[in-house]
């Protein structure tokens, strides 16, 4: 992948809160506009329970990365039948514990490298479910730099899983974070730690929130291909 930069985009309120039971903790769509503003037509990257919480339209005409671990859960519930059926089959395949006088259960290690498991959209076509072409699902940092292709700006839009592997490695070069004013109930928590130190100003206040843009100081990407 080459690519000049990542930008993190999200919002919390005051307190760091950041979702609630998969959807945002708050109504605004002043902030929603100013999401899609400023992420428009640009690839973005998430993790698999955004994804999942994501009206269809932001996912329209543009590239979306998603990183999951267990590439299955993206399955729509409806085709979910048909691929449990398929995992069934494809376990009965293998001898079950005892069926061999001397048999061990091989290592982790071994049963992707005698199986060769495929990599993410390929696993789920083989259970029948086909992404769309826009869509493209990685499970690790390693994929995520696999992919092919050149782009200019991408936007990591959370949830706080990703925005926290990306900020973790470095990765981020800018952030643009909402603050909502007031205090949300909520199960999921902005990493605001990851953000200390980084200088930052406020681009925009509204009566209900404000807009910070935080900025990398000496940023080098490690990882750029
Ligand atoms: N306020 C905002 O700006 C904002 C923005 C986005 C989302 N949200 C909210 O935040 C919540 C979702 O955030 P979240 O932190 O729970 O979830 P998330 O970051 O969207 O997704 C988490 C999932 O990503 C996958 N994942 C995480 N680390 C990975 C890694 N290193 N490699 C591969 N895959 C990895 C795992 O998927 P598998 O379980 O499939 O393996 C994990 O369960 C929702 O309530 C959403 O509405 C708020």
């Amino acid at each position: 992948m080459i690519f000049e930069k990542i930008i993190g985009i999200g919002a919390c309120d005051e307190a760091g809160i950041m979702g609630k039971e998969g959807k945002l903790p708050w109504h605004c769509p002043k902030d929603l506009k100013h999401f899609s503003n400023t992420t428009l037509d640009c690839p973005i990257i998430m993790g698999r329970h955004t994804f999942q919480s994501l009206p269809a339209h932001y996912l329209k005409d543009r590239t979306a990365i998603i990183f999951t671990r267990h590439p299955l859960r993206l399955i729509p519930k409806k085709t979910q039948k048909l691929a449990s059926g398929r995992v069934q089959s494809a376990e009965n395949r293998f001898p079950r514990r005892g069926s061999y006088c001397q048999y061990k259960p091989p290592s982790r290690e071994s049963i992707s490298r005698q199986l060769s498991i495929p990599p993410p959209g390929q696993l789920l076509s083989l259970f029948g479910y086909n992404c769309p072409s826009n869509q493209i699902v990685v499970s690790s940092l390693r994929e995520f730099f696999a992919i092919e292709g050149r782009f200019s700006t991408l936007y990591v839009i959370g949830g706080a899983q990703i925005y926290t592997l990306f900020l973790r490695e470095n990765l981020i070069q800018e952030f643009i974070l909402t603050r909502i004013n007031g205090l949300y109930s909520g199960d999921t928590v902005f990493p605001l730690s990851l953000l200390k130190g980084w200088p930052n100003c406020r681009v925009e206040e509204t009566p209900t929130f404000s807009i910070h843009r935080y900025a990398y100081p000496c940023y080098n990407y490690p990882h750029k291909t």
